[in-house]
């Protein structure tokens, strides 16, 4: 028997350090049964593309380099861990950036041979569903839940019955939420990545100053679509011509144009609580889910009796570890040995 499924059985909790680098992030993390994190240690090379409109991906793989194994070694020792306690090393391995994915794989599968660890593999979108778990073992999720999962690759909502089931009900038809918010700023002048400092202009903004087109409005769907709405902005701040530098024409604008983002995302997921009525609770996930507008408008417009949720920490908004190392746990508490079959290597399958 696997010895992680032995764990398991004898009520042990699972030990797991996770790897995420598939972006500009460079994290490792050790966490016990998906829940009770001992160690998150992220390193970013955001700030060296801040000015230049996004992530560079070769110069993004090789900056992690140097940085992978200081980092796994810091979550190694803040979690007070030696390999031989690890029950399992997750890494995500899809979707990301080529080069920053393998630089990950490959140290989790060297890791894995050296140290005779089974090696689970992670879907990074997925992973950010189970970010929600992460230290709420007072007051875990319940399913099934309707989740919003909304970064800067993705935007999906998924009707879930389990961690390793569910139905996906409505997706974008072109942009990404968190695209929306980056391109916004770009066009604002403001630098990568946009979210935060489009969210931070917006602060104090009038959202009903300017109109923005609510997007598929006429159609009976859960699907997300943001072109429009960039292209809207891009008029606007065309049409505005030289109050573009005034400060409160900047923020009525970058308020108003979060405030159709956010209500097109709500909009989906009232619709989707609509279809399902025995549903009681509302995951928010994903980069986006730092949206202070975004959670405050979900919780007023779903009805009373339903929970919106998001992640209890900012760190586990954005990418990060540890939300890798409670994928890992909850795909093998659910799919047993299935879950580590595609990625053992030879080593560790003899390990
Ligand atoms: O999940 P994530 O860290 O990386 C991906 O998997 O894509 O999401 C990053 C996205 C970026 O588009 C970023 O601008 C957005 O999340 N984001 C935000 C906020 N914080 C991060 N968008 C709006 N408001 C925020 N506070
Ligand atoms: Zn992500």
């Amino acid at each position: 028997m696997n010895f992680s499924l032995l764990a398991l059985l004898c009520f042990q909790p699972m030990r797991i350090l996770g790897i995420e680098t598939s972006c500009d992030e460079t994290s490792a993390a050790v966490a016990e049964d998906g829940m009770t994190v001992r160690s998150c240690v992220i390193a970013s090379s955001r700030k060296s593309f801040e000015n230049r409109g996004g992530v560079i991906p070769e110069e993004a793989a090789r900056k992690q380099i140097p940085l992978i194994l200081p980092v796994i070694d810091e979550a190694m020792t803040k979690a007070s861990c030696v390999p031989a306690d690890l029950d399992a090393i997750a890494v995500a391995y899809a979707p990301g950036l080529l080069g920053s994915l393998l630089v990950g794989t490959t140290t989790a599968r060297v890791l894995s041979s050296l140290w005779h660890v089974p090696l689970i593999g992670v879907v990074h979108t997925r992973a950010h569903f189970d970010s929600l778990w992460l230290d709420t073992r007072n007051d875990p999720p319940a399913f099934p839940c309707v989740t919003l999962s909304v970064s800067g690759g993705h935007t999906e909502v998924w009707l879930r019955t389990s961690h390793t089931e569910g139905t996906l009900l409505g997706r974008t038809r072109d942009d990404a939420a968190g695209e929306a918010f980056d391109k916004g700023a770009l066009l604002f002048g403001l630098p990568y990545p946009g979210g935060p400092a489009l969210a931070a202009l917006a602060e104090g903004g009038d959202e009903r100053a300017y109109a923005f087109p609510l997007p598929l409005r006429e159609e009976a769907t859960c699907d997300f679509s943001f072109s429009g709405l960039k292209t809207a902005l891009k008029y606007r701040l065309r049409d505005v011509g030289e109050e573009v530098h005034e400060e409160n024409v900047r923020r009525n604008l970058a308020a108003s144009y979060q405030h159709a983002i956010c209500l097109h995302l709500t909009r989906s997921v009232l619709r989707a609580l609509e279809r399902h009525p025995d549903v009681r609770e509302v995951h928010l996930a994903g980069g986006v889910s730092a949206n202070l507008r975004l959670r405050a408008m979900l919780k007023a417009e779903a009805e009373d009796g339903i929970k919106v949720r998001w992640p209890v920490a900012l760190t586990y908004c954005t990418d990060n570890a540890a939300m890798i190392a409670a994928a890992a746990f909850f795909a093998a508490k659910e799919r047993g040995e299935s879950a580590f079959a595609p990625f053992l290597t030879k080593a560790t399958a003899e390990g």
